[in-house]
């Protein structure tokens, strides 16, 4: 819902295509979406380091993160998933539209909430990748302690656990954090944006 009346649209005189020119590559977002401890904020952050040493204006936006700032008022129900979903997916498309390359690392559930995301970007603009590993898996590391908490009862709401979480129908890319490791992982994300030309080859 829009509550500001009397606001104007205001662009500048640098367009997308001049920072795409500029940078050598283009704007994208690159959603991954993924149980809590599939490996997203981890292969983000990989992925993140090889574009960086390859010249790219690259930004990670990560759930745990943005909760601590943006998103600090905004908790785990349905509509506070939503909302948190609707921010980052403006702030995305924002950094696209800007020509940097913005990889999203958040559960994000809830395929409406993904779908939406989608709409508002340009097609080719968002790229869903799957960050594909099975809920046994995710619980066998447990990294944060978390899925310990929720088994017991201390955490409601936890996806997985007793919250659902809406598998991608048709992502871009799956990958398979239980087959590969953080760098293979990676490294298909590179090869994908190089297929899509979205960096340059080699
Ligand atoms: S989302 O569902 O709204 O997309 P987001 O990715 O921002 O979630 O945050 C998920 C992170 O919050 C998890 O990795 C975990 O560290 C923490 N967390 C705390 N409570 C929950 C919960 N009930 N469900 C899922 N994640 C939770």
């Amino acid at each position: 819902m829009q509550k500001a009346t009397n606001i104007h649209w205001h662009s500048g005189e640098i367009t997308r295509q001049d920072r795409e020119r500029v940078n050598g590559h283009k704007g994208v977002t690159l959603w991954l979406t993924g149980l809590s401890a599939s490996g997203k904020s981890t292969v983000a952050r990989k992925l993140e380091e090889k574009l960086f040493e390859m010249g790219c204006q690259v930004v990670v936006l990560d759930g745990d993160n943005v909760r601590h700032g943006l998103n600090k008022n905004l908790g785990f129900s349905r509509e506070d998933r939503e909302e948190n979903i609707r921010r980052v997916a403006e702030l995305a498309k924002l950094l696209t539209s800007n020509g940097i390359i913005n990889i999203t690392a958040f559960i994000s559930p809830y395929r409406a909430d993904r779908a939406r995301a989608r709409e508002i970007q340009a097609e080719g603009d968002f790229l869903e990748v799957f960050v594909d590993c099975p809920l046994e898996a995710c619980e066998a590391r447990d990294p944060k302690g978390l899925y310990a908490k929720a088994r017991r009862g201390e955490i409601k709401v936890f996806t997985g656990i007793d919250d659902p979480y809406e598998e991608p129908e048709n992502p871009e890319l799956v990958l398979d954090t239980r087959a590969d490791d953080v760098d293979g992982s990676a490294n298909a994300l590179v090869e994908f944006l190089a297929a899509k030309v979205i960096i340059k080859n080699g």
